[in-house]
C-alpha cells in the first residue's frame, strides 16, 4: 500500500529529452516526456484504444502518438486525433498526472489531481543555489521496498560497516544519536567530536588531524531524505555553529516506490566547498556512486531474505529509533488515507 496523495520524484529533468520514458511508479505504468514547449508531462502508459503502451509510440509536438494505430493524446490525456476519421468518440482519454519540475527533478502527484499543491514538493533549494554545487547520481533500481531505503538513510551507523573503506569509520559509534520527531518527519543527529575523518573524506578534505563531524538526516513522509554531512578541524567550536573550512554537503534522496518489492532511489549531492573543482565533481560522481551501489546490494539482499523468512522475528536496536519513528508516521498517513482523509504532508 502506498500513500497516493503525495509528490514523488519521477525522473531527473535531464532524463526527459526528445524520447519517451516508461517507468512504473506505485505499481502504475507511466510514460513521461517533455513536450516541444519544454514542459514535462506524465500519462498513463496505455492507449485507450487497444492498450498498447504509449511509451512505444512517439512524441509529436506537445502530444503523444500511439505507435499502433496512430491515436494522438495531448498532455492532459485527451485523445485529440484519430487517423482516418473526423470524430473522436466520447471517453477517449487516459489518465494524466500532475507534474512539476523543481530542483532539477520532475515530480509527479499520484493521488487526486485537485490536491496537487506544488508547495508540498520537498525543499531541496541547495540543488539550484549558486553557492552550492550539485552532482546528480544515476537512478538506482532497488530490489526492495522503499521503506528499506528510508531506514538505510536514517541509520548511518551502517556506514561504519558497509562503507568502512570510504565514508564510514568506527569512531561515530562512540557517540549517541538524537532523534527529533515532527509532524511529517523525523530528524536524526549525530556529532562525532575529535575523531579521524573517514577515509574518503580524509582524501577530499586533506585534514591534518582529527575532525568534528556532523550527520543530520531529515526524512519526511513518505520517502524523502536530506542527509546533511559536514566536518571541520576539531576544536573550532563547530557544534556551536561556527564553520570555518572543512567540507559540507547535502545528499538529497527520494525513494520512489515501483512495486511492493522494488523502488527507484534518486540521489544527488550538493556541496558547499570546492564548488569549482572538477576533481571533486568526479569524486562525487564516481566514489559516491560506488558507495550507493553497496547499499543497493545490501537492500536487495535484505528484501530477499525478508521474503524467504516471512514471519521471522526481528529485534530493534538504539539506532533504529529514527527509522521506526518515520515508519509510524507513514503508517498513520496510510491509515488516514484509507479512511478517506488527506494527511497534510507539509514539507520539512
Ligand atoms: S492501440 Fe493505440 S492506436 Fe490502437
Ligand atoms: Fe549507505
Amino acid at each position: 500500500m502506498f500513500l497516493r496523495n503525495s509528490w514523488y520524484l519521477a525522473a531527473w529533468g535531464h532524463e526527459l529529452g526528445d524520447g519517451l520514458l516508461a517507468r512504473t511508479l506505485l505499481n502504475e505504468p507511466v510514460v513521461l516526456y517533455r513536450g516541444e514547449d519544454g514542459r514535462p508531462a506524465a500519462l498513463e502508459d496505455r492507449c485507450c484504444h487497444r492498450s498498447m503502451p504509449l511509451s512505444m509510440g512517439r512524441r509529436t509536438g506537445n502530444n503523444l502518438q500511439c505507435g499502433y494505430h496512430g491515436l494522438v493524446f495531448d498532455p492532459a490525456g485527451q485523445c485529440i486525433q484519430i487517423p482516418g476519421q473526423t470524430t473522436v468518440p466520447p471517453g477517449s482519454r487516459i489518465r494524466s498526472y500532475p507534474v512539476v519540475e523543481r530542483w532539477k527533478a520532475v515530480w509527479i502527484w499520484m493521488g487526486e489531481p485537485a490536491k496537487a499543491d506544488p508547495a508540498l514538493v520537498p525543499d531541496w533549494w541547495w540543488m539550484d543555489h549558486p553557492a552550492w554545487r550539485p552532482v546528480i547520481g544515476p537512478v538506482l533500481p532497488i530490489a526492495g521496498h522503499y521503506e528499506l531505503v528510508n531506514d538505510n538513510l536514517l541509520d548511518l551507523s551502517h556506514t561504519s560497516y558497509i562503507h568502512g573503506d570510504t565514508i564510514g569509520n568506527l569512531a561515530q559509534l562512540e557517540f549517541p544519536i538524537r532523534t527529533e520527531r515532527f509532524e511529517t518527519g523525523v530528524c536524526m543527529t549525530r556529532w562525532t567530536i575529535d575523531r579521524p575523518a573517514p577515509p574518503l573524506y580524509q582524501d577530499i578534505g586533506k585534514f591534518r588531524g582529527n575532525v568534528d563531524r556532523w550527520q543530520i538526516v531529515t526524512s519526511t513522509v513518505p520517502c524523502f531524505s536530506d542527509v546533511h554531512i559536514g566536518m571541520v578541524d576539531t576544536g573550532l567550536g563547530q557544534e556551536e555553529g561556527v564553520r570555518r573550512g572543512g567540507l559540507e554537503f547535502h545528499n538529497v534522496n527520494a525513494a520512489t516506490p515501483e512495486t511492493e518489492r522494488s523502488c527507484f532511489q534518486f540521489y544527488a549531492h550538493a556541496r558547499h566547498f570546492a564548488q569549482a573543482s572538477a576533481e571533486v565533481d568526479e569524486i562525487y560522481a564516481r566514489d559516491f556512486q560506488r558507495v550507493f551501489r553497496q547499499d543497493v546490494v545490501a537492500i536487495g539482499a535484505q528484501q530477499k531474505n525478508m521474503d524467504v523468512f516471512r514471519n521471522a522475528p526481528q529485534i530493534d536496536i538504539n539506532v533504529d529509533a529514527p527509522g521506526l519513528a518515520l515508519r509510524r508516521l507513514i503508517a498513520t498517513a496510510l491509515a488516514a488515507e484509507a479512511r478517506g482523509e488527506t494527511p497534510l504532508l507539509r514539507r520539512a
